[in-house]
């Protein structure tokens, strides 16, 4: 089952993670967390921007990690906002995430060098070119 939770929730229910996963967080952003037999596994937290919409992280307890837990809460997402211009930042090198977002439609738009410190991310868009401002003024790590 997949709910709404607060940026608190997040912060208590995954709190041994907090220093890789837990970024921040803005007025409008949501966190969705997905449930498991009484317990919380994974997250997923989205920066709702009227017609754009930021995939800001997805988050699966490594242990639950392959088992189609992660492409559930991106396609929540998907699902319940519909029609958005959608984008995110992956590290290049994180193969599995990539992979889960060209499944679901992502493409690659283009790259930032030096996004996560030493290493760069490529910005990933759906549903249609995003805003110039996105790819220049923004850095969440
Ligand atoms: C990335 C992450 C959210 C994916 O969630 P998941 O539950 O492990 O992934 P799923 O089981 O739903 O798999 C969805 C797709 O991801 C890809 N994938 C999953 N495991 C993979 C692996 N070991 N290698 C390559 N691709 C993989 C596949 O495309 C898969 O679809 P398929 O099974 O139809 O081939 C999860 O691995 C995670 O939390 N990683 C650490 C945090 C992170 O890197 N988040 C992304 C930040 S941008």
């Amino acid at each position: 089952m997949i709910k709404e939770v607060s940026y608190n929730d997040i912060l208590s229910l995954f709190k041994d993670y907090k220093e890789d996963y837990i970024i921040s967080m803005s007025n409008n952003s949501k966190y969705y967390a997905y449930e498991l037999n009484n317990k919380y596994i994974g997250f997923i937290c989205i920066l709702d921007l009227d017609t754009e919409l930021e995939i800001i992280d997805v988050f699966i307890e490594p242990k639950y990690q392959g088992n189609g837990y992660g492409d559930k809460l991106l396609k929540y997402i998907l699902d319940n906002y519909k029609n958005r211009n959608y984008f995110l930042e992956v590290n290049v090198n994180n193969e599995r995430a990539i992979n889960l977002y060209k499944k679901n439609g992502f493409e690659i738009l283009t790259i930032r060098k030096h996004y996560y410190k030493d290493e760069d991310a490529y910005v990933m868009s759906k549903g249609g070119e995003i805003h110039e401002w996105c790819l220049y003024t923004r850095n969440w790590k």
